[in-house]
This record gives structure tokens, C-alpha cells and sequence, in this order.
């Protein structure tokens, strides 16, 4: 048995995300690839040069159509269980990034079923959740004419179409087999799973023709593209194709959980700059030694500590990291010197966002899908 669990309802344990690629089937992204996609797209996005995002299905395929001049869609979602936080922004980041490059459609899916449906929340308290994750979403400067939002309760009526024709096709036995439903799973959940794969097939069901779907998500979202990719041919398209990222780490450590229960554990995006301060003072977990004299000998072990991990996905200038890198590893540079780095540039960044965000409120409507 390994040692670690990878679904979309639970993560835990130390994840060997090379065990995962075999574990799931998956491809690394592979230096050839990033040259690949380099020369479509003129630079690489900073999560693909530090393998973030590092595994893939089909995005050779996705690439090969591209260079052929066919143009293909990207599907992403988010289950609207609580408010926001720094994590959850980063593959919508990076499928902003994709969007702009490859200037195609972005599908974005919000899943107040299945939150609905797995956690103690009532419907109504969903639906509030949907349309505040969803203006942190807009807030992140997706482009209107481009980017197609959709609330499930609310987009049934074409999205429960397709559906019931993924749902014909996979049986009950490959259901519980994939998600691990039992017969104390309610009927809902055991059935949510083809909502989740419905949109890879939405621009055929709109008229659109079947062009490829690529999904980019977090690696935890697996189960729902493998059943989806085995009826592609039953539904008139090609497969749909994933780009997966590694988790973003708790505040309280690489192994720590991530729970949205504990505030320690995360940055909110509604958080103030002083709760930022505080959070990361205090509980970001610190791969510095103990003491200043040994810092200064020995350094810091980058590979535990949250800060610079952190500053791996927030800081987008190569240059700027490694100096910190290396300072901080030499003992040059002292933990308190790196989580004030880490508060400040989360800060910034949530400046800006939150204006954003109380302007994005009034554009929902510019977003969504209706029928
Ligand atoms: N199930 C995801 C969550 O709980 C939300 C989601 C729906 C999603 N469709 C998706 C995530 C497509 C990634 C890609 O957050």
C-alpha cells in the first residue's frame, strides 16, 4: 500500500508525485515538451519552469492541433465550499497565462452541487459562496469575450444534458471503482461525477464543433478525466486533455493539510495586510535553524520552508528568487528577513486584488453563461 492518498475528496500523506504519474497514467512534462510549447508561446510561464504544473495527458496532441491551426478550448472549475485563498488562485493563474497565449475559450465551472451535496452547507449558502469565488475569479482579469462562467444549479438545463449521455455510459461499477462511492454515498455524489466531466464536451452541445478540450487543474482532479476521456468517442470528441499541477502548501508545512477550517493553515483573499503579517510571522512554517549563530553557519533547508515555497509560486522574477534562494540557504539571509519578503508580496498582491475584486462585483453578468 503507498503511503499517501490523491482524490478529489481527500489528499493526505507525503505525495510522490512520480508515483502519482504512474499511479494515474499520466505523462511528465518533459523538457521537449517545454521547448515545444516555448516556441508557440514565446516564454514559459514561471509554474512550468518549476514544474508546478508537471504532468499531462494529451497536451503533445493539443499542441500538434494548435501547430495544424485547429484551435481548442480550456476547461477549469472551482467547488464554492468556503471563501478564497492564495492557493486557489494558482491554476486559474496559469490558465489566465494559457487563455492569453493561445487566445481560445476558457469554460469555468462552479460546483455548488457538489459542495452542496459533500459538505454541510444549504443551498442558498452555495450559491452566495458561487458568486463570491466568483468575483475573486473575474478580479484575476480574464478576459470578457473569452472567458465563459457557469454556476451548476443554474446551468443545468444544458449541462445535465450532457450528463445523462456521459452518465449512459459508464456504469455503476467503474463509478464506485474511480470515486470510491459506497452504498452509504448519497445518490447525488454518485451521480455528480458527470457534471464534473459534462463541460469537456459543452462547445459541441453549444455548436461549436468538437474541438479538444484541455483541462488545466490541480493533480487531486484526476478520476473525473480518465471516465471522461473513455467516452469521448461515444460523445463525437476527442478526448479531453489535462495539464496537472502539485498542491500549494499549507501555511503550517510542506506535509501540513491544507483546511479551510483552520486559518492558519491559509492566506484568504480577503485577509488584511496585518492578518497577513501575523499569519506568516507566525505560523509559516521556517526551514531556518534555530538559532542565528547556526543559521548563519549551516542555512536554511529551502525544500521545508514555507516562505520560499511560497515565494516559488508568488514571485514570477527568476532572478529575484534564486538570490533569495541563495541568501536564505547560505545563512546570509534570516527567516525573519524572508517572511517579511513573503508578507510583502502577498500584500501587494492582495492590494491590487481586492480592489479588483470589489470592481469585478458589478461585471459578473459580462461572465456568465445563461440558459
Ligand atoms: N471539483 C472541483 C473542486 O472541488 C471544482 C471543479 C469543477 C473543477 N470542474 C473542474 C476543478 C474542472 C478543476 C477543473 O474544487
Amino acid at each position: 500500500m503507498d503511503e499517501f492518498k490523491v482524490t478529489p475528496w481527500e489528499v493526505s500523506g507525503k505525495v510522490d508525485y512520480n508515483k502519482l504519474i504512474e499511479r494515474f497514467g499520466t505523462k511528465k512534462i518533459d523538457q521537449a515538451l517545454l521547448e515545444r510549447m516555448r516556441r508557440l508561446t514565446k516564454d514559459l510561464h514561471p509554474y512550468l519552469t518549476r514544474q508546478v504544473f508537471f504532468s499531462h495527458r494529451d497536451l503533445d496532441v493539443v499542441l500538434k492541433k494548435y501547430e495544424d491551426g485547429e484551435k481548442f478550448f480550456l476547461y477549469t472549475g472551482r467547488g464554492p465550499s468556503g471563501g478564497m485563498h492564495m492557493g486557489h488562485l494558482v491554476p486559474l493563474m496559469f490558465t489566465k497565462w494559457l487563455q492569453e497565449k493561445f487566445k481560445v475559450d476558457l469554460y469555468i465551472q462552479i460546483t455548488d452541487d457538489e459542495k452542496f451535496l459533500m459538505r454541510d452547507l444549504s443551498l442558498e449558502e452555495t450559491h452566495r459562496l458561487a458568486y463570491d469565488n466568483i468575483a475573486d475569479i473575474i478580479a484575476l482579469g480574464f478576459d470578457p469575450k473569452r472567458t465563459h462562467i457557469f454556476v451548476n444549479t443554474e446551468y443545468a438545463k444544458t449541462l445535465y444534458k450532457i450528463a445523462i449521455k456521459v452518465a449512459r455510459n459508464i456504469t455503476t461499477s467503474t463509478n464506485k471503482a474511480v470515486f470510491g462511492f459506497t452504498d452509504s454515498s448519497n445518490m447525488g455524489i454518485s451521480f455528480f461525477p458527470a457534471m464534473q466531466m459534462a463541460p469537456c464536451f459543452l462547445p459541441k452541445e453549444l455548436g461549436k464543433g468538437d474541438m479538444q478540450c484541455l483541462v488545466p487543474a490541480a493533480i487531486d482532479q484526476d478520476d473525473y478525466w480518465r471516465p471522461a476521456r473513455d467516452v469521448a468517442a461515444k460523445m463525437g470528441c476527442p478526448k479531453p486533455a489535462q495539464i496537472h499541477s502539485k498542491f500549494f502548501p499549507s501555511l503550517l508545512g510542506m506535509d501540513a493539510k491544507m483546511s479551510s477550517s483552520d486559518p492558519r493553515s491559509s492566506i484568504f483573499l480577503t485577509d488584511t495586510p496585518e492578518e497577513v503579517k501575523k499569519k506568516v510571522m507566525r505560523y509559516a512554517f521556517s526551514g531556518g535553524r534555530d538559532t542565528v549563530e547556526e543559521q548563519r553557519k549551516l542555512g536554511a533547508d529551502l525544500e521545508k520552508d514555507i516562505s520560499y515555497q511560497w515565494m516559488r509560486f508568488f514571485e514570477e522574477d527568476d532572478r529575484k528568487l534564486k538570490r533569495i534562494g541563495d541568501d536564505y540557504s547560505s545563512g546570509k539571509m534570516l527567516t525573519g528577513e524572508i517572511k517579511t519578503i513573503l508578507a510583502d508580496r502577498l500584500n501587494a498582491f492582495l492590494k491590487s486584488h481586492q480592489k479588483a475584486r470589489g470592481k469585478a462585483k458589478g461585471r459578473t453578468e459580462k461572465f456568465m453563461l445563461r440558459d
